[in-house]
């Protein structure tokens, strides 16, 4: 885990960022329709990100397709719960300074409002490959947006396409 100052950069940008004309365009091309509806459902902010997490594993030489739209699709989720500005921050704080109860609210949906935010945090990957299942996404890139962060062992078979995506994640 970053320290909270870096988490806190980084987040500056996630919710300043926005993608050009052209890198739109390049994601139409890259997605089918049904699954670009799903990737225009996220945030301007969030769509850069899911931009720049492609980029960064593209840079890296990773060429298959589901781990490439997973870096599209990823945090679709979080289109399901939209959050305010300082929920978000409270994302940051909570899961840095009080992790344990971070994770307690954010286990199951419903509850008090304030509790929005550590559940969007937590149920979001589950969220969002449901909805990429539904738009008729393959059962692999389902599989990595579901998983994109659990902790995950060598051993299983989806390993090397969830630890690139997870690494490119958390550099962007
Ligand atoms: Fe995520
Ligand atoms: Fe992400």
């Amino acid at each position: 885990m970053r320290g909270a100052r870096y988490r806190l950069w980084q987040f500056w940008r996630l919710i300043t960022q926005r993608l050009s004309p052209d890198e739109l365009t390049q994601v139409r091309e890259w997605l089918p329709p049904s699954l670009f509806d799903v990737f225009r459902q996220m945030s301007p902010a969030e769509q850069h990100h899911a931009y720049s997490v492609r980029h960064t594993l593209a840079a890296q030489g990773q060429t298959n397709p589901d781990l490439l739209a997973a870096a599209l699709l990823h945090d679709v989720g979080k289109s399901r719960m939209p959050l305010a500005v300082w929920e978000k921050v409270a994302i940051v704080l909570g899961f840095r300074f009080a992790k344990r109860l971070a994770t307690a609210w954010g286990s199951r949906e419903g509850g008090s409002r304030w509790r929005r935010p550590f559940v969007v945090a937590m149920q979001h990957p589950a969220w969002g490959a449901e909805m990429v299942n539904a738009a008729g996404g393959s059962p692999t890139l389902v599989e990595l947006i579901r998983r994109h962060q659990d902790r995950i062992t060598p051993t299983e078979d989806l390993y090397d396409l969830l630890s690139a995506l997870q690494s490119a994640d958390n550099s962007n």
